[in-house]
């Protein structure tokens, strides 16, 4: 699970620019810990965009260690990395030799106009400037082309994930949402979907099993632990460690996560 949708989803214009950045920091971390993306996403990209992936001219931004980038390319989209962080480049770079990759940003994206079907932001269209970042998309997809973004938001109807979220929230003093649609931790609203795109939702529910250690691995390569303090985060995750290690006396846990998904065609 990502432990809400809060540590990691506060917009990069609105806090410090180095917590854009931090994941650089953990990169082979966020490479061994963080979830993957189920096939059902893919099939789902390319129900809502209306064209396979295969052959598909894609740009993955923020690509990080190529975690959303591989399941691209497996599926045969004609991909290319995006991502402005040294340190999860490099991860990109070894785990993905084959796939081009560019050192770049959102923001500015240093490609041709009308170049590209589909553009990807996994769990990373939040760090950037919503308005500069939807203008470059809008300049550099073809007519027909699409804008996907997805997020993998912890799924609250599972009760041990919504306590673990309830003391993630007291830890972080994070308000807990009022305008929830659902009991998932939905955030989408937060997102800053660009207002003149006509975006179409889905929610995409699944799972995976886990080692406790990965889990904790996974909770601590988060932007929010990575950026509150060492002693801090490690207490936080020692503890969590301890109480999990209770509940689940076997060493694993499901991770439960619901994928939101938004798909506007050009
Ligand atoms: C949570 S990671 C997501 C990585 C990967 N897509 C995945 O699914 O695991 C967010 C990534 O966005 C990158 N990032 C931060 N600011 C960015 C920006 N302005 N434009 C593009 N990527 C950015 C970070 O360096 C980081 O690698």
């Amino acid at each position: 699970m990502t432990p809400t949708q809060s540590p990691d989803t506060t917009p990069n214009h609105l806090s410090a620019p180095s917590r854009a950045l931090s994941f650089d920091r953990a990169a082979a971390q966020y490479a061994a810990a963080r979830p993957g993306y189920p096939d059902a996403l893919l099939d789902a990209v390319e129900d809502l965009t209306g064209r396979p992936l295969r052959g598909a001219r894609t740009l993955d931004v923020g690509a990080g260690t190529g975690i959303s980038t591989r399941r691209l390319h497996d599926r045969g989209a004609r991909i290319v990395a995006v991502e402005p962080g040294p340190g999860m480049a490099a991860e990109l770079r070894r785990a993905l030799p084959d796939v081009p990759l560019v050192r770049g940003d959102g923001n500015r994206l240093p490609f041709a106009s009308a170049s590209a079907d589909l553009i990807t932001y996994a769990q990373s269209w939040h760090w950037t400037d919503p308005a500069r970042s939807a203008a470059e998309a809008r300049r550099i997809l073809r007519p027909g082309g699409a804008l996907a973004l997805w997020w993998n938001v912890a799924d609250h109807t599972v009760p041990w994930v919504a306590d673990q979220d309830a003391r993630l929230r007291r830890f972080f003093r994070v308000e807990a949402r009022v305008d929830d649609r659902s009991a998932h931790g939905s955030a989408v609203q937060d997102r800053d979907l660009p207002p003149d795109l006509d975006f179409t939702h889905r929610r995409i529910p699944w799972t995976r099993r886990v080692r406790l250690a990965t889990h904790i691995d996974n909770l601590g390569s988060h932007s929010a632990f990575l950026t509150i303090g060492d002693d801090a985060a490690r207490q936080f995750l020692a503890e969590e460690r301890a109480r999990l290690a209770s509940d689940f006396p076997d060493g694993t846990v499901e991770e439960a996560y619901v994928v939101e998904l938004s798909v506007a065609v050009r």
